[in-house]
């Protein structure tokens, strides 16, 4: 084999990606009872863009960006949407034309991660950004959208964690306790959290590491660090999932790897994905929009992970024989045996697909026998066979292949018939 795919990248064969479809699909009907509207940012962006979002420490801007240089400039593959979202948001003044505005996006992203089940270095993120509203009851209908969209895709079983990170000076505050709970205790902490506690001590908050998390634990931090209004605010988001009742669990350490949060964030775990467990994330980026050029508004966002969403689904498992269900359910199969049957079928072919009749032949096929095989494999839904006695009485032979009934009809009636 000369060439093979980049590691952490998918072929997206065609036996899957009506799963894909389906989960588009859904996702398009469920964003659009709630009024977002679909928006495509390009896949490039500048560097700056994620560095000043993302944060300059955060681990996808240290290790995961795929950049690309040119003369001067460095672009980068956008590892995630919402900074692209709030960019094209600022850049096209969707502030003044739409004020408050509610956006969706499905599409790739890109992170050059060690890859592993459920971590890709080409993933796809279904998403929404809310954009311009502080208001509490807008985190409630972003958690309650990503609960409908899961119930759309038909997946249960995941855990929804919630936590708020306050405002930016809570943030400060959450960071000084850290800073004064550990001073003393670094040497217990793992290589990785050490150098945290000097670039973005929030960080070691979600290591992963069980002495690390014990560490911080004995802390009890609870939410001490939050000021009155974020406290209120929280305790609001609290209230409104209570008055929907919607599950959630509140996970005091959850403070997610990228600087534009503030406030409530949450995760949405799933038991099936193993060690990379979320399904979708996202949370409030207060300060993104004014820091990024634009109005000083609030806002709120969230993604799924597509390939965790199908994980959990049991639909992406390698080596699985999925079929797609639409595939030739109403496909009409025609066989013309001989040349000049062939040549009239190429008319009858464009004739059915003019008159929006789904229809396939098998330009290889070298005897009946082998093309009715290809029919059945295909699943096709009616068989026309184009012979030299058809064509002498200018008939078609069409086959039922549910019923098995067989008849000629004119090519006049054809239409009719199927
Ligand atoms: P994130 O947590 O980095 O958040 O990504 C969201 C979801 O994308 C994850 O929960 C996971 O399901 C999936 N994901 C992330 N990295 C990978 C990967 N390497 N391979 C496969 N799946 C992956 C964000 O990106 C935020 N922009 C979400 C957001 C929107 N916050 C506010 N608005």
């Amino acid at each position: 084999m000369l060439y093979r795919r980049v590691a952490g990248t998918k072929d997206i064969l065609p036996e899957e990606v009506c799963f894909w479809q389906k989960i588009e699909e859904a996702s398009r009907r469920i964003f659009s009872l709630y009024n977002y509207l679909e928006i495509r940012a390009p896949l490039i962006e500048e560097e700056p863009l994620f560095n000043r979002s993302l944060g300059p420490s955060s681990e996808i801007v240290q290790k995961q960006m795929f950049l690309m240089k040119n003369k001067d400039e460095t672009y980068v593959l956008r590892p995630e949407g919402t900074a692209s979202i709030v960019r094209a948001y600022v850049e096209n003044h969707l502030d003044k034309a739409l004020g408050f505005a509610k956006f969706y996006y499905l599409g790739p992203m890109f992170r050059l991660e060690r890859p592993q089940k459920g971590r890709l270095r080409q993933f796809h993120h279904i998403g929404c950004e809310a954009i311009g509203s502080y208001d509490p009851d807008v985190d409630v209908e972003i958690i309650s959208l990503a609960g409908n969209l899961l119930k759309g895709f038909s997946i249960s079983g995941y855990v929804i964690k919630l936590n708020s990170l306050g405002c930016a000076r809570d943030k400060k505050e959450l960071s000084s306790i850290l800073h004064k709970g550990l001073k003393d205790k670094l040497s217990k902490l793992c290589e990785d959290c050490q150098k945290r506690f000097k670039a973005n001590a929030l960080r070691i908050l979600d290591c992963k590491n069980e002495t690390c998390q014990e560490v911080v634990r004995e802390l009890d931090i609870k939410d001490s660090y939050l000021c009155p209004d974020c406290l209120k605010h929280f305790n609001q988001v609290k209230e409104g999932l209570d008055s929907l009742k919607i599950k959630y669990t509140v996970a005091p350490y959850l403070v997610r790897g990228l600087d534009y949060y503030t406030r409530t964030v949450f995760e949405i775990t799933h038991k099936d994905l193993g060690a990379q467990d979320a399904l979708g994330a996202g949370g409030r980026y207060d300060n993104l929009v004014k820091e990024l050029g634009g109005p000083d508004v609030g806002a709120m966002g969230f993604a799924f992970g597509v390939e965790r969403l199908l994980l959990v689904q049991g639909a992406c498992l390698v080596g699985r024989q999925a079929r797609c269900e639409v595939q030739g359910k109403s496909l009409t199969y025609l066989i013309s045996l001989g040349q000049e049957a062939e040549r009239e079928g190429i008319k009858i072919l464009e004739n059915l697909r003019k008159n929006g009749i789904a229809c396939d032949t098998d330009y290889e096929s070298k005897s009946l026998k082998g093309a009715m095989r290809r029919a059945n494999d295909l699943n096709a839904r009616f068989v026309l066979i184009l012979g030299e006695d058809e064509l002498k009485k200018n008939v078609v032979t069409v086959k039922d292949m549910t019923s098995g009934e067989q008849k000629e009809v004119t090519q006049q009636e054809l239409l009719k018939e199927l």
